[in-house]
């Protein structure tokens, strides 16, 4: 029987959803091993284990959930058969996971509304500057969960981005969209923290508290006060004062690490406002 186990247990490692190896190996080894049933279903994966995909392999954990009181394998205590993991719970992994992709989403719409300010028709390099930067923010901010993650001993989940659905009509419309975005993002820093205090990990409610909140709050703040600015946009001579100050203000300050010629043209950054 034994032997049996440590090779089912050796099966399941094959697959590298969490389900399959945390909760069956786990799970299944210690509890449902010994009745009948389950060892004759043993058996049959070890005689055709290419039958068993990793569908059919998830139905086998919802058999075992269930078994177990868990309506689903996320709802269970937190995976034990990871090494290098401790205190970190399924529900707080499942849900860094979602702001990773919220992270990478803000990330691809920023950059969508600095390629419009970018278009020769519309050329304010301010916007376009400011949004490439908030692009890159967006996009760091992603791999610090990405990494911290697998720092946990967790898994990384990424989901396909959503194609941006922004189309400023003008810089106070894109400030606009901007803060409506980070207060979204906030929101959802917001139910990172719950989750993880509800489960008392105390490291991520420090990682969004101290590594993230004050800086959305900044952002939420500087946002509103452009938003402000932007009002004297509605004329093209506003419009170039206004973008010129965001040029000085906020990308021409950054000159060394962004103004690089991957991130403005060299062109645009010396005839645009000296
Ligand atoms: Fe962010």
């Amino acid at each position: 029987m034994q032997n049996l186990a440590s090779n089912y247990f050796s099966f399941l490692q094959k697959f590298s959803s969490p389900k399959s190896c945390e909760l069956t190996s786990t799970k299944l080894y210690h509890e449902n091993l010994a009745t009948p049933k389950s060892q004759k279903l043993l058996e049959k994966i070890f005689d055709k284990p290419q039958e068993y995909s990793n569908q059919n392999m998830d139905k086998l954990v919802l058999l075992s959930g269930q078994k177990l009181n868990c309506s689903t394998a996320n709802q269970c205590e937190e995976p034990k058969a990871r090494k290098g993991r401790h205190g970190y719970h399924q529900e707080v992994e499942n849900i860094v996971n979602e702001q990773i992709y919220h992270e990478f989403n803000a990330a691809l719409s920023y950059l969508a509304i600095a390629s419009h300010f970018g278009q020769t028709d519309i050329a304010l390099p301010g916007c376009h500057g400011y949004f490439f930067n908030m692009h890159l923010e967006e996009h760091e901010h992603a791999l610090v969960f990405f990494n911290y993650q697998l720092m946990r001993g967790g898994q990384v989940k990424l989901k396909g981005i959503d194609t941006p659905q922004v189309s400023p009509k003008g810089p106070a419309d894109a400030f606009n969209t901007a803060l409506e975005m980070e207060i979204f993002v906030k929101e959802k820093l917001i139910e990172v923290f719950n989750v993880a205090e509800k489960h008392k990990d105390l490291q991520v409610q420090d990682l969004i508290t101290t590594d993230f909140m004050e800086e959305q709050n900044k952002s939420i703040c500087e946002l509103g006060r452009l938003i402000e600015r932007s009002k004297i946009t509605d004329t093209p001579l506003g419009e170039y004062l206004f973008d010129k100050m965001i040029f000085s203000a906020f990308v021409k300050k950054d000159g060394s690490k962004l103004m690089n010629k991957r991130s403005l043209q060299d062109t645009e950054i010396n005839l645009a406002y000296k």
